[in-house]
């Protein structure tokens, strides 16, 4: 095993899109960020030096970060954020973990620029379990947004509306050239005719699932969120914003130039969605290499935007490579639901959510508030009183009919706190997660912390534990670290407590963590102590 360093500096860099230049914040003046390749085993180093008018954190999306939760990231939950001028080194070991991860800013929107992909090679000495492929491209899937992502998200906070949408998605930072103004900034992956290539998909994007696909061409999916899966092929792919997908594809057409393009699956049902299209080129060897010149290339089907029949039927393909061990029996049972919801508008305030209120969002009911003088860890380690409460409850505090529309919203009207949630070290948690509708129907990308899980199950409508448990793969389940939970739906996830810290559990759409669809689980071993988790680091920021 090795040890790598890196210098990341968070600046501000002028970048040019859609024929709009204006300055986004980036790691090198890179866009996307560095991708750091390392083998499983190997330990990081990342010095980051924030020279940008923001303050900062990177979180390593899917890292496991045993024993070394201050290196997590999440503002305000693991750490206080890099000021200006600010510095932090983040270390922490890759154990176990292999395949296609990803790092990004967890402070305010600042993810919608600052993000890169983290690949995971075998352990020395050891292969991938399927053919080794010819070449690997990371294909990261992200948004761009003519303004400032953040004055878009603080212009909605101050207003208690919806944000305004991007005006584009893109691949490897750009948007392709079906959008105006942007032959030029498209994404070419040269191929061979008859390789094998391994693409590497992570979805970066800010607020929006996206459906992927390539022209004429299947995937053999052969791994998610860093977790080997039993290979199955399909023509499309749907990842939630934090999700990652391995396929295989042979280059087995004549050669030419054919699309990879992806588009949003916006489940929020109902809502037409603006579903402007990306693409990159796969090109083969065939010296017809100059974007928007030469034939043009071939276009895949995609689903439509609502198509959650796609959408499911890609997530039920998803196998654990091997048979697994499943941690049980269960010792903690939890229920939590997961949807957005209103606030009341302040008294003699104007409000811009529907009929004068505040957007909100909650898991059961309480809606996540950080803390701004201590994180949530260094509050716990240092027994600092006041900074968060552990009464975060195990079940809703109001039993209904969580699908149904239209809910009276005097039976859930959030209640804003910071609230964990207290795991015993070593205990087996299952967690249903129950999607409400209260407000908007919607997939919820619920994405953990410092831990992966398996899913056992996922289904339609309220989930009744007397006929869905029956329902339970308990053979082969995936194991992941963010679960879309079906629009209107459930899903059953179950993990061992076996990493100290404070793990943050939130919805991967940053607009609901803005709302507030976010928590915390404080896994604590010994008594009260967090006997095994390392000593914070010297140069950890203070508040
Ligand atoms: Cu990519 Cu809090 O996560």
């Amino acid at each position: 095993a090795e040890v790598q360093y890196h210098d990341f500096v968070v600046q501000a860099t002028p970048v040019k899109r859609l024929c709009k230049a204006h300055n986004i914040i980036t790691v090198n003046g890179q866009f996307p960020g560095p991708t750091i390749e390392v083998k499983n085993g190997d330990t990081l180093v990342i010095n980051v030096v924030n020279r940008a008018r923001y303050n900062v954190t990177l979180h390593w999306h899917g890292v496991r970060q045993m024993r070394t939760a201050w290196a997590d990231g999440p503002e305000f939950v693991t750490q206080c954020p890099i000021r200006p001028g600010g510095s932090y080194t983040y270390r922490f070991t890759i154990e176990g973990q292999e395949g296609t991860l990803w790092w990004h800013a967890h402070s305010s929107w600042l993810r919608a620029t600052v993000y890169g992909a983290l690949i995971i090679h075998p352990k020395e000495n050891s292969s991938y379990p399927f053919t080794e492929p010819k070449r690997e491209v990371p294909v990261i899937l992200g948004e761009w947004w003519d303004r400032n992502p953040i004055d878009v998200v603080r212009e909605a906070t101050r207003t208690g509306a919806a944000p305004n949408i991007s005006d584009a998605f893109t691949i490897n930072g750009q948007p392709g050239d079906l959008y105006n103004c942007s032959n030029k900034d498209t994404t070419v992956i040269p191929v061979k005719a008859g390789e094998t290539n391994l693409l590497r998909f992570i979805n970066a994007a800010l607020n929006t699932e996206l459906f992927v696909a390539i022209a004429n061409h299947k995937m053999t999916v052969v791994s998610a969120d860093a977790s080997y899966t039993k290979p199955f092929t399909t023509s499309v792919l749907m990842l939630g914003p934090g999700q990652t997908t391995d396929v295989l594809v042979t280059m087995d057409q004549p050669a030419s130039r054919y699309y990879i393009a992806a588009r949003a699956y916006a489940s929020a049902q109902g809502v037409a969605f603006d579903n402007t299209t990306t693409t990159a080129i796969l090109e083969y060897d065939c010296g017809c290499s100059e974007p928007g010149q030469g034939i043009p290339p071939v276009f895949p089907a995609l689903p439509a935007y609502n198509d959650t029949g796609a959408a499911s039927a890609f997530s039920a393909g998803l196998r654990s490579l091997s048979t697994v061990d499943i941690p049980g029996p269960v010792d903690e049972n939890l229920f939590f639901t997961v949807g957005l919801g209103l606030f009341n508008c302040p008294p003699g305030k104007t409000c811009g959510g529907p009929n004068n209120t505040r957007m909100a969002a909650s898991i059961n009911n309480a809606s996540f508030v950080l803390p701004d003088t201590y994180s949530i860890l260094q509050a716990h380690y240092q027994r600092v009183p006041g900074v968060f409460t552990t009464d975060f409850p195990a079940v809703p505090p109001v039993q209904f009919d969580y699908t149904a529309q239209n809910v009276s919203r005097s039976l859930w009207q959030p209640v804003a706190a910071t609230k964990v949630y207290k795991l015993k070290y070593g205990s087996v948690v299952q967690l249903v997660l129950q999607g409400t509708n209260i407000f908007a129907a919607e997939n919820h990308p619920i994405h953990i912390h410092g831990y992966d899980f398996y899913i056992l199950a996922e289904g339609f409508g309220n989930f009744n534990a007397a006929k869905d448990n029956a329902k339970f793969n308990l053979v082969d389940p995936p194991m992941r670290n963010t679960v879309g939970v079906p629009v209107s739906g459930w899903a059953v996830i179950r993990f061992a407590a076996d990493n100290p810290g404070v793990w943050l559990m939130h919805c991967h759409l940053d607009v609901h963590i803005t709302w507030g669809l976010a928590m915390a689980f404080l896994v604590e071993d010994g008594v009260g102590e967090l006997q095994s988790l390392e000593e914070p680091p010297v140069d950890l920021p203070v508040c």
